[in-house]
Formats: C-alpha cells, sequence, structure tokens
C-alpha cells in the first residue's frame, strides 16, 4: 500500500513538470486530487485496512495529499508569473526612453509687461480699474474736455461702430484709457457725493486707434492710465510717483525728465522720457542719438475733468499719466516694428 502511494506521488509529480498552462493544470488537479483519482481511491478503501494499517497508511496518503496540493500551488502561481512576464514582455515598454515634454504655452509678451506695470503700480498703492472698450464720444473726447472740433482730436483718429446716427455723441472704440477716469470717479463720487473719497487708481486695457498699419503704429495697442484724485495732490506728487515707478520698473539708476507737452484733460501737462537703456544716454539708433526714450503722457487733472467727474475741483486736485507697454518692451528689446505684436508669428512670440 505505501508503495503505491508512492507511485502515486511520482506519477503525479512527474506529470505536473511538464505543465504550462492553466488548462493542463485543471485537467492535472481534476486527474490526481480529484474524486475519481487514484489517491482518492487509496482513501475510500480505507475501512477495508487491517487496525494496524490504518494510521500508517493513514498519515502517507494525508502526506501525499498536502504534497499533491501545494506542488499544485506552486504550479499554479507560476504559470501567473510566465503570463505576466509574457504581456509585460509583449508590451514592449522601454523605460529608460526620455519623457514627452508638455507644452504649457506663455503669457503673450504685451501681457507680461502689462502685468508687470501692473505690479509695480499696485506695489505702490494703485488699485486696478478695469473699463470698457467701447466708448461713447462724450466719454472719450468731450467729458476729457475735447470739445467738438477741437484740433486735439485728430491726434486720436477714432474707430466708429456703426449704429443709428447718434449726432454729436457717435459710439466709437476708445482711442485711450483715459475715459475711463471719468467712470472711475463717477462710481467713487456716487458713494458720497459731497465728500467724494480720494482715487488712486490704474486702468489697463487695450485701445484702438484708425491708423494706417506701419513699423511704428498699430490700429490696436494697450495703455496703461494712472489716476490719482485727492485734496492737496501736487505736481510733485506726480514727478516723485513717476519717478519712483521708472526706478522699479527700469533699475535704480534710471535718469528720467520731464518736458512739457498738451493733452486738452491735463493742465499743466508733461511727457516723461527715461535716458535711454540702451546707450546710456551717449546717443544710438534706439534713441535717435538724443539719449532719452520718451515714456509716457502725464500731467494734473483739467478742472474741467474733475467737474466732469462729480469732484469740485475748488477742493480738489489730482494727476494722470498714461504709457502703453508694448512700447516700453519694443524699447527695451529694441524691437523696430510694432506689427510684431498682433502678426501671431510664434516665432517672435516663442522669445518672451
Ligand atoms: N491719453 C493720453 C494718450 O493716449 C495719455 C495721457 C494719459 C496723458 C493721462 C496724460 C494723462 O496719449
Amino acid at each position: 500500500m505505501l508503495d503505491q502511494l508512492n507511485e502515486i506521488e511520482k506519477a503525479a509529480l512527474d506529470s505536473l513538470q511538464s505543465i504550462t498552462d492553466q488548462a493542463a493544470l485543471d485537467a492535472w488537479r481534476i486527474a490526481h486530487t480529484g474524486r475519481s483519482s487514484p489517491l482518492m481511491a487509496v482513501f475510500s478503501g480505507f475501512g477495508k485496512l487491517s487496525k494496524e494499517e490504518k494510521p500508517v497508511v493513514g498519515q502517507a496518503a494525508n502526506r501525499v495529499k498536502v504534497a499533491l496540493e501545494s506542488a499544485l500551488e506552486e504550479k499554479s502561481a507560476a504559470i501567473k508569473n510566465a503570463a505576466l512576464a509574457k504581456s509585460i514582455a509583449e508590451e514592449k515598454l522601454d523605460v529608460t526612453l526620455p519623457g514627452r515634454a508638455v507644452k504649457i504655452g506663455r503669457l503673450h509678451p504685451a501681457t507680461q509687461q502689462l502685468r508687470s506695470v501692473l505690479a509695480i503700480l499696485a506695489e505702490m498703492g494703485f488699485q486696478v480699474y478695469t473699463s470698457r472698450e467701447v466708448e461713447t464720444d462724450e466719454m472719450n473726447f468731450q467729458m476729457l474736455n475735447f470739445p467738438p472740433d477741437h484740433p486735439a482730436r485728430e491726434m486720436q483718429d477714432s474707430l466708429y461702430v456703426e449704429t443709428a446716427d447718434r449726432g454729436e455723441n457717435p459710439i466709437l472704440m476708445r482711442t485711450h484709457t483715459s475715459p475711463g477716469q471719468i467712470h472711475a470717479m463717477r462710481e467713487a463720487a456716487a458713494t458720497n457725493p459731497q465728500n467724494p473719497p480720494p482715487i488712486r487708481i490704474v486702468l489697463p486695457g487695450m485701445c484702438f486707434r484708425n491708423e494706417q498699419i506701419t513699423a511704428r503704429s498699430e490700429i490696436q495697442f494697450n495703455q496703461v492710465e494712472g489716476l490719482a484724485v485727492g485734496e492737496g495732490i501736487t505736481f510733485a506728487d506726480l514727478k516723485g510717483t513717476l519717478a519712483d515707478f521708472a526706478r522699479r520698473m527700469f533699475g535704480q539708476d534710471a535718469r528720467i525728465r520731464f518736458r512739457a507737452s498738451y493733452f486738452p484733460f491735463t493742465e499743466p501737462s508733461a511727457e516723461m522720457d527715461a535716458e535711454c537703456f540702451v546707450c546710456g544716454g551717449k546717443g544710438c539708433g534706439v534713441c535717435k542719438n538724443s539719449g532719452w526714450l520718451e515714456i509716457l503722457g502725464c500731467g494734473m487733472v483739467h478742472p474741467n475733468v474733475l467737474q466732469n467727474g462729480g469732484y469740485d475741483p475748488k477742493r480738489y486736485t489730482g494727476f494722470a499719466f498714461g504709457m502703453g507697454p508694448e512700447r516700453q518692451l519694443m524699447l527695451r528689446n529694441k524691437i523696430n516694428d510694432i506689427r510684431y505684436f498682433w502678426g501671431n508669428d510664434v516665432r517672435f512670440l516663442e522669445q518672451f
């Protein structure tokens, strides 16, 4: 009987060796450990054994059963591992390949410059106020002290939005961010008409002019307008603020100068130049040998404009300034053609 058990075990383990797939393993399990297997026949014949044989054969049969079961488990695991290894090999994943870079895009250079201008002015206490791009003649010109037919309108040829005839007050694309001054002052004054609060804001945004597009002029461009209104604000505050801005924008050693100028909505008016940061003031192509670059227009808010905004010009004064971020970028990077900005040529845009 014991010999027979050894043979059963040997035959089973031998035939297990050549098995490499799950189906064959299932067949093996039925043949060698199933109900009609030789091993089970030994168990069923147990009752016919003598009292002395029973414990010996019983122990041996159990040992064989455990041996076959653990061999089965081992084989089953081996088959699963082999299948996994095969599928990994078939996928041919080369883990040493470098990953594909994700393209994250970038901000438009004009937006980058606009944001750094705003960041500096925000640090200096100016709050961002956004205003509309489509305006009326009244807001874009009349409230800013441009009377109808005033020659200064020719400085800013307008793009009109076609609507029914509105007489003296047609709708147009704003030619500058200055009409935002009126909106902002009126909004602030409405909160307390007897005692309008002080204002310190920046108005960023796109402006539109009816221009022949050339290397030097575009029909659209950004401006950043600044406005401070309060009691006792003087031209010294304007100069101090803009000198500080220039140092933060162009560096601690930046030199600036103010030249008298004219805008209908400021009086007195000025333009601020910065010492040419390309040649350091010695004279070069960028500054046309003058050593200076024009950076912005500014001035003390005209009394009529304060009045139009709801601020009593006998009590309040203020200053305003307006600058072009694209122009600053052009000067800084020696970009000689403004058309690059809205031409959508990625070779240009990718440099920023
Ligand atoms: N709005 C003027 C322009 O577009 C710039 C400016 C703004 C000048 C504020 C003075 C004060 O040229």
